[in-house]
């Protein structure tokens, strides 16, 4: 049987590297989009083909797609780096890649959003991605819609290592606020998972968490994970609440957590998912020894 060929954007960073390797392991044809093939020599070596491609000019699309039998669609804000988020760009992102699928009549596109990127979050970071998600609706593609929570990853990188090394988490958030986290790792799996159900995963919606801890439970997690002792800190910072939006307080916390496990274990069941706990995601990633990349 021909392998199925699945188009993945975003291969070269986080969440489109983790489903180009969770495709590569089920035995699926890989076409790893960048937009610098010199970028993606490790994905060639694991076996996926590399091609050129831009999603905010189209460039390289049509052919990319050419008997692609899905999509997995990967917008950021960040393309000129995390210290200048531009939300237009995830938008035109977002409209090359979805019209170009819609031209190309590609049999199906995953969509990877974000948790909170509802519409009514007030946070400013999920309007572009909010935005997205509608026109995937309005041009009613074949498609499926992944919503990842934070990355575990984020707090092991080498950014996060900065901070947690000074013996500080900060959010701008209270202690006791719960945030739900997923590993990296499971969102390719997710998405693979989603790919290979193909028509039975048209219109869902993935909420894709593995595991939620409160901000202080964090900080305790994360100082025995390094080595020293952490706290917890709220970031007072009005650029960053308008950023993130205000999390609302929660009456009963322990509801809260309960209805999180609840989701989980559902999402496990439908999609035949194992999602990964944060203390299994800390204990299988080992320290840095030094500042350098984690
Ligand atoms: N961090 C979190 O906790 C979290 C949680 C939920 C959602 N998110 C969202 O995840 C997204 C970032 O995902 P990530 O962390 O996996 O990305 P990443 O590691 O920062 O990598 C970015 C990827 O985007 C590609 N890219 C950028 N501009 C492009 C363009 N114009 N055309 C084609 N490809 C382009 C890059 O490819 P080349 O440079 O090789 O072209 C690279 O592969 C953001 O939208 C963020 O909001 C993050």
């Amino acid at each position: 049987m021909a392998r199925r060929v699945f188009l993945v954007s975003g291969a070269t960073g986080k969440q489109g590297g983790a489903v180009a390797r969770s495709l590569l392991k089920r035995g699926h044809a890989v076409r790893a989009l960048t937009r610098d093939a010199a970028k993606a020599s490790n994905l060639r070596t694991l076996g996926a083909d590399v091609v050129e491609g831009d999603l905010r000019t189209g460039k390289g699309l049509p052919e990319a797609l050419k008997g692609a039998e899905g999509f997995f669609v990967l917008t950021t804000p960040y393309d000129k780096g995390y210290d200048a988020p531009d939300f237009e760009s995830e938008k035109r992102q977002g409209r090359t890649a979805l019209r170009a699928a819609k031209t190309a009549g590609t049999p199906h596109v995953i969509l990877s959003s974000a948790t909170a990127a509802t519409g009514d979050s007030g946070a400013s970071l999920f309007e572009s991605k909010a935005a997205n998600e509608r026109l995937l609706v309005e041009l009613a593609l074949p498609a499926t819609l992944l919503r990842p929570a934070t990355f575990m990853d984020n707090f092991t990188s080498a950014w996060g290592l900065e901070s947690l090394r000074a013996g500080v988490l900060s959010f701008p958030a209270p202690p006791e606020t719960r945030m739900e986290l997923v590993a990296v790792g499971d969102i390719g799996e997710a998405a693979a998972a989603a790919f290979e159900q193909g028509p039975r995963s048209f219109g869902a919606t993935i909420d894709l968490t593995g595991d939620s801890q409160t901000l202080q439970e964090m900080a305790r997690m994360l100082g025995s994970w390094i080595g020293r002792s952490v706290r917890f800190e709220p970031e007072v910072d009005p650029e960053s609440t308008e950023r993130f939006g205000v999390f609302p307080a929660v009456s009963d916390p322990e509801a809260e957590r309960r209805e999180i496990e609840r989701s989980i274990e559902s999402l496990e069941k439908r999609w035949g998912l194992h999602m990964t706990r944060f203390s299994t995601f800390l204990a299988s990633t080992p320290v840095p020894r030094t500042g350098a990349d984690a």
